[in-house]
């Protein structure tokens, strides 16, 4: 039996009715740009994280470019993140003509090691850009007493953890502003691109409201150089009638990943994901670690069965990122993981027998 690694098509069969009549509505008012959908959207997801503002842009790229830019992130500064994570991450930091100081990661949970911090701190850095790295929250409590300390802003990338909790809060609510994405394959998903700059400053969420029109608090007016970013209304109208339902699509991630850990527990070659206690992983993805990553890829990819290696290659050796002169070496952690992942189906719909077949799939892998 094949298994997709995704399909969308489960999930928006299941709720056709209403995204096509939030779709019908947004056509039927004439208003695509801005409007009421995006501002009560902004509002909801806002409550949703537990936090005050929300500011609807083009794409979770734009959603960290534009923060860091409102919090004053220019050219000169360090904004110190991880090297294991999507490329957006560093391009955001490098868009404001700052420097990306990459730290290496800790290697039970993938995301940036607390203790590794400090020794990054210069006379030049900013920020801290902590990426909740496939849906488990960062160390937040460690990281925001760290930045406390040496008077650092804190950005959260939660482009892959919406809904994901730890020391009892939310991811989104902890930093001076965070990002998420709603590509399509995120736990929020809408139908093309779409992001959002969530804060509890409503200083800030003002500037990111002039940032993503242009730099205009009044029609052909500028005050600033800014930008055309903002969340359609149309997908705003989606996101709306997803948004009810991500705590259920949260839950049934959760229950897959639980069945996978049950299934795969005796198999000595793997290394199931770890779960921090204080929190509340909502697995974006399922990333494991392996013996023999690329065979198990090429076996799986045979028997039709989807994975994904995020990410092959550290930021810190990439071409793009090569002018920052890091060298193979520099981070153990990192470099070991991206030789060792893979992420397994683990979408909401996904069901038992899918997950079973995976499973058995990877275990005919070891065994011959
Ligand atoms: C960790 C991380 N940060 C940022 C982004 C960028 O989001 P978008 O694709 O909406 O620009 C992504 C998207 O994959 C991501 O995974």
């Amino acid at each position: 039996m094949a298994v997709s690694f995704f399909d969308i098509k489960r999930q928006n069969d299941a709720l056709k009715k209403e995204l096509a009549a939030a779709v019908s509505a947004v056509v039927a008012s004439g208003r695509f740009i801005l409007g009421d959908n995006v501002s009560s959207f902004e509002k909801e997801i806002a409550d949703y994280c537990g936090a005050k503002f929300g500011v609807g842009v083009a794409s979770g790229t734009d959603a960290l470019h534009l923060a860091l830019r409102a919090c004053g992130v220019k050219p000169g500064d360090e904004v110190i993140t991880s090297p294991f994570t999507f490329v957006a991450t560093a391009e955001a930091i490098a868009y404001c003509g700052a420097k990306p100081v990459f730290c290496d990661i800790d290697a039970k949970s993938f995301n940036l090691d607390p203790a590794k911090i400090e020794e990054k701190i210069t006379s030049k850095t900013k920020a801290i850009l902590p990426v909740h790295i496939y849906g488990q929250a960062c160390e937040m409590d460690k990281i925001m007493a760290i930045a406390k300390k040496h008077n650092l802003a804190v950005m959260e990338d939660a482009a892959q953890a919406i809904g994901a909790e730890i020391c009892g809060k939310k991811v989104c609510s902890f930093g001076d502003a965070a990002g998420t994405s709603f590509f399509p394959t995120k736990n929020l998903g809408c139908f093309g691109d779409g992001g959002m700059v969530i804060t509890n400053k409503e200083k800030l969420a003002d500037e990111l409201k002039v940032l993503r029109g242009h730099g205009s608090r009044k029609t052909y007016h500028y005050d600033i150089i800014g930008y055309n970013s903002r969340l359609d209304a149309l997908q705003a109208a989606i996101l709306r009638v997803k948004l009810p339902h991500l705590d259920d699509f949260s839950r049934a991630r959760r229950k897959n990943a639980a069945l996978y850990n049950k299934l795969l527990k005796d198999v000595d070659q793997l290394t199931l994901p770890v779960e921090l206690k204080a929190g509340m992983h909502v697995y974006n993805q399922y990333t494991i670690r392996v013996k023999d990553r690329d065979g198990l890829f090429g076996y799986l990819k045979v028997k039709n069965i989807g994975a994904m290696v995020y990410y092959p290659l550290c930021l810190h050796l990439q071409k793009a990122f090569a002018f920052l002169g890091h060298k193979p070496g520099d981070f153990k952690e990192s470099e070991a993981a991206q030789n060792e992942v893979i992420s397994l189906p683990i979408y909401p719909e996904l069901n038992s027998s899918e997950i079973e077949e995976v499973s058995s799939a990877i275990k005919e892998f070891y065994k011959k």
